[in-house]
């Protein structure tokens, strides 16, 4: 089983076969994926809200998203994994940005990272390629960046933000990223875009015509209560999990749980025959 590469995701978008990724943290869910011929797992750092609880995506550590882009890289065999970098890992240095992209590939196996933003973080992106580490861009909803942009909303809406989302866009191309995720992005503008450019171009909520799809596996098998528009869920695991604790919980209070079949016995010493 060949790893799928950044050069796999030039061929997909040259055969006209959509490229399927998930958001996954695990090494459980890295396998399923896996297992289930997802072409990329991209530890995202929505990791801070689906495991660790926080409000947003901003809290997240580099050492968090480390500790979980190794158990994905433990469970994923083939599929292309990409560790997202959190917020403030390289938006205050080159030097910084260069080292924990490094860190990704280097302690936790991923083999390429993604980077929020364009012509704000150009100089990072740029610094990180020619570093030698495959990058995937992020426009669109850029989640680190949502005091700016004043909240979770669709991005180039206006004939205007359109344009500067396909410059941008053009940017990260020439800047030697590997790919893109639109996130939030109307269909016709992410069209544009996926038309314009030579790399793929990743829809997450952008739209039928990207070269490939990315969505959160804890919502697309429905672990998370509330999902947006864009996404569809496959699966309401989050019910199927309520559900069986409930009735473990009834079943223990009501002592119906264990059952000796659940249960050990001792050894029997063998009778040993008289002759
Ligand atoms: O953090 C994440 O899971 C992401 C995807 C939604 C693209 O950035």
């Amino acid at each position: 089983m060949e790893r799928v590469t950044t050069a796999t995701f030039r061929e997909l978008k040259a055969r006209g076969e959509p490229i399927v990724m998930v958001s996954a943290y695990d090494y459980l869910t890295a396998k399923f994926s896996d297992e289930a011929g997802v072409d990329s797992i991209l530890v995202g750092d929505s990791l801070a809200g689906n495991v660790l609880g926080y409000a947003n995506t901003l809290p997240v550590t580099m050492e968090e998203m480390l500790h979980h882009t190794r158990a994905v890289a433990r469970g994923a065999r083939r599929a292309l994994v990409v560790g997202d970098m959190p917020f403030m890992s390289y938006q205050a240095s080159v030097e910084e940005a260069v080292r924990n992209a490094g860190r990704f590939v280097k302690e936790a196996g991923a083999q390429a990272v993604k980077v929020e933003g364009g012509s704000g973080v150009h100089d990072k992106i740029e610094a990180i390629v020619k570093a030698g580490i495959p990058v995937m861009g992020h426009l669109g909803l850029t989640p680190q960046w949502i005091y700016q942009l004043g909240g979770y909303k669709v991005q180039g809406r206006s004939a205007s933000a359109a344009r500067q989302l396909v410059r941008e866009a053009r940017l990260l191309e020439e800047l030697g990223v590997f790919s893109l995720v639109l996130e939030c992005v109307p269909w016709r503008v992410a069209k544009r875009i996926t038309r314009s450019l030579q790399i793929p171009v990743i829809g997450c909520g952008a739209g039928p015509y990207c070269d490939g799809q990315v969505l959160v596996l804890h919502d697309l098998i429905g672990l998370t209560e509330k999902t947006p528009k864009f996404v569809k869920r496959y699966a309401e695991v989050g019910q199927i999990i309520k559900e069986s604790l409930r009735r473990y919980r009834d079943e223990v209070k009501k002592r119906e749980f264990p059952t000796l079949a659940h249960s050990y016995g001792t050894k029997r010493k063998k009778r040993t025959q008289q002759v």
